[in-house]
């Protein structure tokens, strides 16, 4: 996985058909996905609960891009070596998860993954400051994490502010929440170079209609390159 600051489209499988992952995951590939965007969520930390390491598991030899893992879980370190089981490429945790970020984050990097940090939206950029060092990723969060389909939070001035505080490190910004062909343009100039989206991916289409992910992936990659 080498770094590069393209922009790339994370489809989140949250907005998937949860009885037929695979084939999902396999048509949103087809249809040009460059990373694929995984929502754990602990009915904790966040209301919503989803999936855990094995169906992660499950979903790895699928998975032919980016396995992006994201997890909205508390507390978060126990699980670390499962997700790295399971074939995480990419695990981000919450800052807001627990006291120890720094420690999360040398565990993620010592399970041999690539580390993310994510940010809920009422935390500020300068909380990220002594990571960036260390970390592969910064997650911004436009909307409260919990569910897909919600209402996009503007966190322009976020990603701008982390844009210039990252300089020339590798580290993606990453946004996830209500990304669509309206949000996605002012993002991707403000700095973000990895677009979650689920909504906006999966509506109108399905594993027997498959095109449709595919078209509007590219309308999400047309209203930044225009
Ligand atoms: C929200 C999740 C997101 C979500 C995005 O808690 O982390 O990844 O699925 O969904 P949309 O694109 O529908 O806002
Ligand atoms: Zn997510």
């Amino acid at each position: 996985m080498a770094f590069d600051r393209s922009v790339k489209i994370a489809p989140s499988i949250l907005s998937a058909d949860f009885a037929n992952f695979g084939a999902e995951i396999r048509a949103i590939e087809d249809q040009g996905a460059d990373w694929v965007h995984v929502d754990v969520m602990d009915g904790h930390f966040v209301p919503n609960l989803t999936f855990g390491p094995p169906a992660v598991k499950a979903f790895r030899p699928h998975v032919k891009t980016v396995m992006d893992v994201h997890l909205m879980i508390a507390p978060v370190d126990q699980y670390i070596d499962a997700y790295a089981d399971a074939g995480a490429d990419v695990l981000t945790a919450h800052i807001e998860a627990g006291p120890h970020i720094h420690r999360t984050v040398q565990a993620i990097k010592a399970a041999g993954m690539k580390a993310g940090v994510a940010l809920n939206p009422g935390t500020p950029a300068e909380s990220v400051q002594h990571l960036l060092d260390m970390v592969d990723l910064i997650c911004v969060m436009t909307v409260n994490p919990g569910f897909g389909g919600q209402k996009f939070i503007d966190m322009t001035d976020k990603v701008r502010a982390l844009r210039s505080m990252i300089g020339d490190r590798p580290v993606h910004i990453e946004i996830d929440g209500g990304v669509d062909p309206k949000t996605a343009p002012k993002l991707v100039e403000a700095g973000a170079d990895v677009l979650v989206a689920g909504s906006a991916v999966f509506k109108g289409g399905s594993v027997d209609n498959p095109v449709v992910y595919g078209q509007n992936m590219d309308a999400i990659r047309k209203s930044f390159s225009a």
